[in-house]
């Protein structure tokens, strides 16, 4: 990777143009994807900073003093992210959690579009008013129907493993996008300063071990017993293996996530009694996220299964979702066969 001559700093797009210069069979199609995604998490970094001005730019559903109606953060996100990746002409079809169809697009030029793009355009939503991070998930894929005809449902319910990139922008102490095109991770850091991503986490590797478990201990009598008693192990005293183990969970994906990426550690949604198949989504949330993780050495599963080898059969289907550091969820595979 070469920076620019005399600078330091390497962009987000520098980075991407670099990466396309090393693969010279690319066409630059998902490239410009790419950069039409950073340039839609800036709108919306920008749109979440002031959410704690609420009270002054107008509650959701009202009108504001400019005369505009103040729309939910999840619908902005999403109106920017959408415009955006259309905007790129490289997508054909978007799957969002904001809507309950795909949205597919019909001009010309993103009808012969190669790609689909799946997104959460703001996970941890419910996390907003009170400061605490969000984030957006987003995932692309290389479409099944024939470029020019419409887009079908089929081209999203592809497993997890055929994912050509994926990522996530975490709106934080400071905001990053961090992305994997399925070599290796890399984290760049918002400069506001400048207003470009620049790369600060090149080639992201999560440790092998962590100290760190992610769960909603409140749902601890609707877990599977296995779970329980991983909890339990994480709890028990034996320094060798630096347990107890650290509790940690904000109840934002991204945010839990992207602590345990970097620190070691392992996020745990499982299925409960009220959410029988977990809560998290399969293809805009739980894929994503396990690229992810894979590519930086860590691992995810539904407890039995690799997450990326579901089949997806629906939309907006749920799984649930163990990820983190290999040896932590090694270790709960083993609690989960011992007490099925
Ligand atoms: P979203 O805001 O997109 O609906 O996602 C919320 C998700 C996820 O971010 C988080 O891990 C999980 O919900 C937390 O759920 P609990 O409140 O049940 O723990
Ligand atoms: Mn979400
Ligand atoms: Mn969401």
């Amino acid at each position: 990777m070469k920076a620019s001559a005399g600078y330091q700093i390497v962009t987000l797009n520098e980075f991407i143009i670099n990466r396309q210069e090393e693969h010279p069979e690319a066409k630059g199609d998902l490239s410009r994807l790419l950069h039409h995604i950073g340039v839609a998490a800036k709108i919306v970094n920008k749109k979440i900073n002031k959410a704690g001005l609420v009270d002054i730019l107008g509650e959701a559903g009202e009108v504001n003093v400019q005369g505009e109606e103040v729309k939910k953060l999840d619908v902005f996100a999403n109106d920017h992210f959408m415009a955006a990746v259309k905007a790129s002409g490289e997508v054909c079809a978007i799957a969002s959690e904001e809507n309950q169809e795909i949205v597919t697009f019909n001009d010309g030029l993103s009808r012969d579009g190669h790609y689909v793009f799946c997104m959460d355009p703001l996970d941890g939503s419910s996390n907003i008013e009170v400061n605490v991070s969000v984030g957006t998930i987003f995932s692309i894929y290389r479409r099944i129907s024939p470029a020019g005809e419409r887009a079908h449902v089929s081209d999203f319910l592809q497993s997890g493993h055929r994912q050509v990139a994926a990522g996530y922008v975490i709106y934080g102490s400071s905001t990053m996008m961090v992305y994997t095109t399925g070599n290796g991770v890399d984290g760049f850091t918002l400069d506001p300063g400048i207003g470009e991503f620049c790369l600060s986490h090149p080639r992201i590797r999560t440790p092998d071990d962590g100290r760190i478990y992610s769960i909603n201990e409140g749902n601890y009598v609707h877990f599977p017993m296995g779970v329980k008693r991983y909890i339990k192990y994480c709890q028990e005293i034996d320094p060798e293996s630096h347990r107890p183990y650290t509790s940690r969970y904000i109840g934002s994906l991204v945010s839990d996530f992207h602590r345990n990426l970097l620190m070691g550690g392992i996020f745990i949604y499982p299925e409960t009694q009220s959410a029988p198949k977990g809560k998290l989504r399969l293809i805009y949330e739980c894929n994503p996220i396990a690229y992810v993780a894979e590519q930086a050495g860590g691992m995810a599963s539904n407890g039995t299964t690799r997450t990326m080898d579901i089949v997806p059969s629906d939309l907006h289907q749920r799984v649930p979702f163990y990820v983190g550091s290999s040896r932590m969820v090694d270790k709960v595979h083993d609690f989960l066969r011992e007490f099925p």
